[in-house]
């Protein structure tokens, strides 16, 4: 048998997840540099034993080698679902198989979905609603109705004795490295970083989810990815930041260039702007990794998009970029577009369009034919001028 670490975070409570060290994407989207972690946590009382979520696929022998060291896994009175996605919901049927009298708990909302993905009995399902309480024997769970945050079923569950709140995606990060916060230096950057991909699109409710713990004595908040916060106030200070859409006077500038022109006229910009005291985020979408750009989006208050036209339209990847920044939905005020074109235009054109449904006000728009000429790059100072003061704003 593989000795397991098994940390006890307080009297009777352990964390028994699992380390993904080497997974380098998640959603077939994201890159993770420093691979991630499933975090459970299982809760005994004196009457009860409490499971609260579980372990991505591949991971369940593990689990359950880590259950067993502090309790024995058929014993279990409770598994607590406080969200549905695969990633903390997928070992639900292999624990509930393996533990008879186990009763999974989830929200109203959650029910559908363990039918859908678990087919466990509705006998042996109990709803909970925001306030709830489940009573473990000198240890008390409470269930705080988080939604949306990323999916519509989401929870958080707090324990009452030893203040530590279980808040599963909501205050994650990306990264196996590290039990506890302190562990990781510049842990702060990988959890923004985690929040523009995940939850920037869910800012208000983010913001709603906020106001609602803002009462709650909290010692330790206890994520479903990263590490745990003995210094809560390390994460919830940077989430009011984020959630607030209050941005920086940053501007990002991402491009696709075949040639070099494009490449030229967003140089420009990023000079002009960085003369004028903006922070300048640039990137090269054919070298870049999106989890830096999410990051980034959290904060800026304007994007330069930057694209040739190919075959009549954007540049692939300046449209992945243009379609990231639609949906992650950052609080960006501000665009600028520009490109080149061989023969006919089309790029930018293509990229008004798909920012047209965001609040993001387009200050300046410039298509060039061929190598920038020296009023090509007059005229995108110019631009940069008008952007620099709007941003002062
Ligand atoms: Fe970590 Fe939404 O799952």
């Amino acid at each position: 048998m593989e000795s397991y670490y098994v940390p006890e975070i307080a009297d009777n409570v352990f964390w028994v997840g699992a380390k993904d060290w080497n997974r380098r994407l998640f959603d077939a989207l994201v890159p993770l540099p420093e691979g991630t972690s499933y975090n459970s946590y299982l809760v005994k009382g004196t009457e009860k034993t409490v499971l609260i979520d579980t372990v991505n696929p591949g991971f369940e022998k593990e689990f359950v080698e880590k259950i067993n060291k502090v309790t024995e896994l058929e014993k279990l009175d409770y598994l607590i679902m406080n969200h549905a996605e695969p990633d903390h919901s997928n070992a639900i049927r292999f624990i509930m198989e393996r533990a008879p009298k186990a009763v999974l708990v989830t929200t109203k909302k959650g029910i559908g979905m363990v039918r859908n993905y678990h087919e466990i009995p509705d006998e042996r399902v109990k709803i909970v609603g925001d306030g709830d309480l489940l009573d473990l024997g000198g240890k008390t769970l409470r269930f705080i109705e988080a939604p949306w945050l990323h999916w519509p079923e989401t929870m958080f569950t707090y324990l009452e004795e030893d203040k530590i709140l279980f808040s599963c995606d909501f205050f994650g990060a990306h990264t196996a490295q590290g039990v506890y916060d302190e562990d990781i230096e510049d842990l702060i950057p990988m959890a923004k970083r985690y929040f523009g991909e995940i939850m920037m699109p869910f800012r208000k409710q983010g913001a709603k989810a906020l106001e609602k713990i803002k009462d709650l004595e909290i010692r330790v908040i206890a994520p479903s990815h990263g590490p745990m916060y003995k210094n809560p106030e390390r994460i919830l200070g940077p989430h009011r930041k984020w959630t607030s859409g209050e941005s920086e006077k940053k501007a990002l500038v991402v491009y696709a260039s075949m040639w070099g022109s494009t490449e030229k006229l967003v140089r420009e910009m990023a000079e002009t702007l960085l003369s004028k005291g903006i922070d300048v985020r640039l990137y090269n979408l054919a070298v870049s990794d999106i989890g830096d750009l999410a990051r980034e989006l959290v904060d800026s208050r304007a994007v330069v998009l930057g694209s040739p036209t190919v075959l009549g339209g954007m540049h692939p990847l300046a449209m992945q970029g243009a379609y990231l920044v639609k949906a992650f939905k950052p609080p960006i005020k501000y665009g600028v577009l520009l490109g080149s074109y061989g023969w006919g235009g089309g790029a930018l054109k293509q990229a008004a369009e798909m920012l047209a449904p965001t609040k993001i006000e387009v200050v300046g728009t410039l298509q060039v034919k061929g190598a920038p000429k020296e009023e090509d790059l007059k005229e995108v100072q110019r631009i940069a001028l008008e952007l620099a003061e709007k941003m002062e704003e």
